[in-house]
Order: C-alpha cells, then structure tokens, then sequence
C-alpha cells in the first residue's frame, strides 16, 4: 500500500518539497490515485490551507488520531539516565497515529518513511523493529485484533527530538480512542516507557513523559520519577538546528555507560556538575534570566562534549548559532547526530538564516508557548 501510494504520488509529479504531506494526506484519503494527489498538491501549492492554518482540522479522521509531542531537552540529557534532573520543553512538532480495522492481522504503516509490515503475533517471532509497538499491543491485550496503524509523523526521525517517544504516545493514544479503553494520561505514558524501553534499552523516562504531558518539566529519574510542571512565564525564543545525520540514542547512551562503567568515580562527578547546571537553570528560568540560562547550556554542552556524544556537525551549529546572537547553543537529546538548541534574545531570524546557509535546516520555537491541544 505504501509503496503504491508513493508511486502515485511520484507518477502524479508532485515535487520533493510536499511530497511527505501529499503522501499522507492521499493514504488518509483512501483514494490512492493520481488525480488525488494532484488535487491535494494543487491545494497546498494555492497555499490556502497551510496559511488559514486549517490543514490540521480539515485532515479526516483528525478527532480519531492520537498525538505524541517532540520535545527539545534544554539541559541535562544523558546524566538524567543516571538518576539527576533535567529540564525538558516540547515543541509543536507532533507525531499522530490513526487505527482502522482490518479483518485480520496487525499492519503498522508509516507512509512518509516508506515502512509498512505485518506484526508478528507471536513474541518471539518479531524482529527488533517490531517490538515497541508490540509490546504495547501486549500489554493492553490487542494482539489478536485485526487492524491498520497508521503513524504520521512530523518529528524527524533520529534528530534527538523524542521522534520514537512521540510515535509510542501516539500509537498508544490512538488505540485508546478506537478501542474506548479509558486510559488515563498516567497510564498512557507508563506503556510508552515500556515501548522506550524496547526501542533504548535504558532510557530515564523522560522522552515518553514529555511526549504524553506536553509541559515544559523538570524530571528527575526513580520510582516514582519526579515530575515538576516548569513555569514558563514568557515564552523563550530559541531555533532548533537539525545536523540532518542520524543519532541513535542507544548508541550514545550505551557509550556513556561504558565509559561510566570503566571510572564510575570520574563520571558521576560530570553528572553532579551538570545536576547543578540544571538546578541553576530552573532558577534562570523562574527569574527570567536568559542570559543566565544560555551560559548554563554553554557549559552544560561542554560537559557533553566530555561525556564525548557530539559530533563535527553538531559544533559547528553551535558555533554558528552563539556567533550570530544566540544566548547559549548546545546539543539536545541523545547527540551523535540529531539537533541543536539554541536560546535567543528576542529575534530568531540571524541564527535561522546563518544556519540555513551552512546547509542545515532550522526551526524556530517559542519554548513555553502554549502547544494546540495541549
Ligand atoms: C533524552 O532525550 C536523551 C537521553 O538523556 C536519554 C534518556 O533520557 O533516556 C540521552
């Protein structure tokens, strides 16, 4: 199905630009033909929907989709593995998900990725890839239902901005709506922990939680984790640059906990130093001091270029970003590839611009603002 949708929207010359959108949006239709596609890529070519902001609402089956947030982490990734606080924001950057019946089998479909495959029933039978999502099916006793999940996701995937959390929220909500499970918010994040866990091995929880509340938080691993709704007043501009290289957040954490594991002593003191950056933060924050808070994630990049999880790439966005007027610029997420964030002083535009010339792309955010939905 994907693969034929993908040639219809190829045959019917849609151009690079709205490929993913005219893509989805033909699947949601049903009318997998050339005509459609034209029609859809004629509508967002006038530019009516995108710009009255309409696209979302008009999307069928749009109240029936479930939606898991992106988040940027503002200080304090990988040392929150190890037991210390962190401050997380989420971005208006959403994955959605959307069940429909089927006679039989559990299809899982992601048309903009090219993805599409049957789940095995059967535990031992599935591949790795398979596994997050059938774990939630698992656990809310679906797996011998017949249906099509259908996942749209708008949060890139690998980039460090909870991509593979959002999808668990978002598959996890979905199913909830479909089926009138009655889930609430605790247990919706709690399945999408355990998808995490699938997808990461190790992770604090703090990727699933952001993507299932949509607040911005101050998290702090343990049972229960500390969750603390992070008040902030005055929405920050910042711009999120994407390096376009994938992170995989399994491989930098498991980096971590090796280095961890060969001088224990050394790394829980890094972890401790970025523990108290992320405390100073919340309190920049409150104070409203964001001159404060940059200089803190300045630092904070420093101690995860000692946990050695960035990249030539992500240093240079760092660079380009502090050299054009932002406050402060680190990695987020993971590293190894993915994103940066970077806090501004009012105008986003100069870092937007010096980063799109380097050949990067970049997204600018208000981070505090209220979120659609949320
Ligand atoms: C979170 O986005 C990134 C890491 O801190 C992993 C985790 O918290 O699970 C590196």
């Amino acid at each position: 199905m994907t693969l034929h949708a993908r040639s219809v929207v190829t045959a019917a010359g849609v151009s690079e630009e709205i490929f993913d959108e005219v893509l989805d949006r033909v699947i949601q239709s049903g009318d997998v033909k050339i005509w459609k596609a034209q029609e859809i890529a004629n509508e967002l070519q006038r530019n009516e929907l995108r710009t009255s902001g309409l696209d979302k609402q008009t999307r069928p089956n749009e109240s029936a989709m479930g939606i898991g947030y992106g988040k940027v982490v503002l200080l304090g990734e990988h040392s929150v593995v190890y037991g210390r606080h962190a401050i997380a924001v989420p971005i208006p950057i959403t994955v959605r998900a959307l069940i429909e019946d089927r006679e039989e089998g559990i299809v899982l479909m992601i048309p903009r990725w090219g993805v599409e495959y049957e789940l095995a029933g059967n535990v031992t039978e599935r591949r790795s890839f398979e596994r997050p999502a059938g774990v939630i099916l698992d656990k809310l006793g679906l797996s011998n239902r017949g249906m099509c999940i259908e996942v749209f996701p708008d949060v890139p995937r690998s980039m460090g901005l909870g991509g593979s959390a959002a999808i668990a929220v978002a598959i996890v909500r979905a199913l909830d709506r479909h089926y009138q499970i009655g889930l609430s918010d605790e247990d919706v994040n709690r399945l999408a922990y355990e998808s995490e866990k699938i997808a990461h091995g190790s992770p604090s929880g703090l990727d699933n939680t952001l993507a299932c509340y949509a607040k911005p938080l101050v998290f702090r691993p343990g049972d229960p984790p500390l969750v603390e709704l992070l008040n902030i007043r005055k929405p920050i501009p910042a711009v999120i640059g994407i390096t376009g290289h994938e992170g995989l957040t399994a491989k930098t954490v498991g980096r971590v906990r090796e280095a961890w594991q060969q001088d224990k002593k050394l790394y829980e003191r890094i972890f401790d130093e970025i523990d108290t950056l992320v405390l100073s933060a919340v309190k920049a924050i409150q104070d409203e001091d964001i001159k404060a808070l940059g200089e803190l994630m300045n630092v904070n990049h420093g101690m995860l270029n000692a946990l050695q999880v960035s990249t030539p790439e992500l240093e240079q966005l760092v660079e380009i970003a502090r050299k054009n007027g932002a406050l402060g610029a680190k990695l987020t997420g993971g590293g190894g590839g993915g994103s940066i964030i970077a806090v501004c002083d009012g105008a986003t535009e100069p870092v937007i611009s010096a980063i799109k010339d380097a050949g990067f792309q970049a997204i600018s955010v208000n981070l505090g603002a209220t979120l659609d939905g949320s």
